[in-house]
């Protein structure tokens, strides 16, 4: 049997269960690991399982790695713990291709205190110096390890398998003095997601405030129409490629005859008011744009207004995208076109 661990956001982890057992996926469920990090066996490969999942395009989970080996850690300590671990990858470094780039990936739940990093450049070291090449940023294959208290799980995989190559689908983007918001990493991220580089263009960014998408947008070239009844930072509202409308999207849809190459909306509001909005703007859209939107999400119910929402939208746009990605909080992103 495949054991695999998964990972969602620790808020979502239930939800991100209940898609895999409705996706009509043949695994059991074993435990969970950490908060959002569970394990599973199945009776496919990890590479069929993962072509599976991709399939079933599930909203909730974020990343996947195989654990082909499982040590057993009871009353070990720190130093035994690097010891077995270092043991087991000394056994398999030859097992990896010389040829492409890997990168070593080590995990541990909060409940276990060690230096995971130490660990992480220790294992590096030692599976380079057998003739394989570290490549970080975007490696072929991943050495993933997964600590916990009691056991530590030693996967190796092709990189595209493991649904991202962050550790754990945990993007990170450095905050830079020109940053807004955290807001920013999530229009980032839904671009690097759908492998979209814009270059220029008109853009309308619904629910602007303070200007984290709208400061993304005009980075990229972009003449940005930044609506938001409430103020845009000193920054974004000096840029001369963001002119802020002060109005609610509803209003700004009476007055607008412009069409944009990209929409966005992070607008704070219930989903079905959000969709609404952009049914309404399918006409401000270029054949060939694209629509980016997050769906604000309450405890109650999720998936029904998830639902509920691609329902309404699916009467002018195809979903190109729907997911909750590291950088949503209580949301999901969307990426919509024009049908
Ligand atoms: C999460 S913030 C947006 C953050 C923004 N994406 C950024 O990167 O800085 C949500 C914004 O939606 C705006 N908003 C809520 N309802 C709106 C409406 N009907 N029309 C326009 N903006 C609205 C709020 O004023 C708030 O500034």
């Amino acid at each position: 049997m495949q054991k695999i661990i998964f990972t969602s956001q620790p808020a979502s982890a239930e939800l991100c269960l209940n898609e895999l057992n409705g996706a009509g996926l043949s695994f059991n469920f074993l435990k969970w690991l950490g908060a959002g990090v569970g394990i599973l066996e199945t009776d496919i490969s990890f590479s069929d399982f993962s072509v599976a999942v991709r399939e079933s395009r599930l909203i909730f989970l974020r990343h996947i790695c195989p654990a082909d080996i499982v040590i057993s850690l009871e009353n070990a300590g720190a130093a035994n713990l690097n010891q077995a671990v270092l043991a087991v990858c000394d056994n398999i470094k030859d097992t990896l291709p010389k040829d492409s780039g890997f990168s070593v990936q080590v995990r541990r739940s909060a409940d276990v205190k060690c230096d995971i990093s130490g660990l992480q450049h220790t294992i590096a070291d030692e599976i380079s110096s057998c003739g394989c090449s570290l490549n970080v940023r975007c490696p072929v294959n991943i050495l993933s390890v997964y600590i916990c208290r009691d056991e530590a799980y030693i996967g190796m995989s092709a990189a595209a398998d493991n649904l991202s190559s962050w550790p754990g689908g945990m993007r990170r983007y450095a905050m830079l003095p020109q940053t807004v918001s955290r807001a920013e990493f999530k229009l980032l991220e839904a671009l690097e997601y759908l492998n979209i580089s814009i270059k220029g263009g008109r853009a309308l960014d619904l629910g602007a405030a303070p200007g984290g998408w709208s400061r993304v947008l005009a980075e990229k070239g972009c003449l940005v129409d930044a609506v938001d009844p409430a103020d845009l930072a000193e920054a974004v509202s000096k840029n001369p490629n963001i002119t802020h409308h002060k109005c609610l999207a509803q209003d700004f849809a009476q007055d607008n005859n412009r069409s944009y190459d990209i929409i966005v909306n992070d607008m704070k509001m219930d989903v079905q008011q959000s969709a609404g909005i952009i049914m309404d703007f399918a006409g401000f859209l270029k054949p060939d744009g694209i629509v980016i939107m997050t769906f604000k999400l309450v405890k109650k119910n999720r998936m029904a207004a998830i639902r509920k929402g691609i329902e309404l939208l699916q009467g002018k746009y195809e979903c190109l995208m729907l997911k909750q990605l590291f950088n949503n909080r209580s949301e999901v992103t969307v990426a919509l076109k024009r049908k």
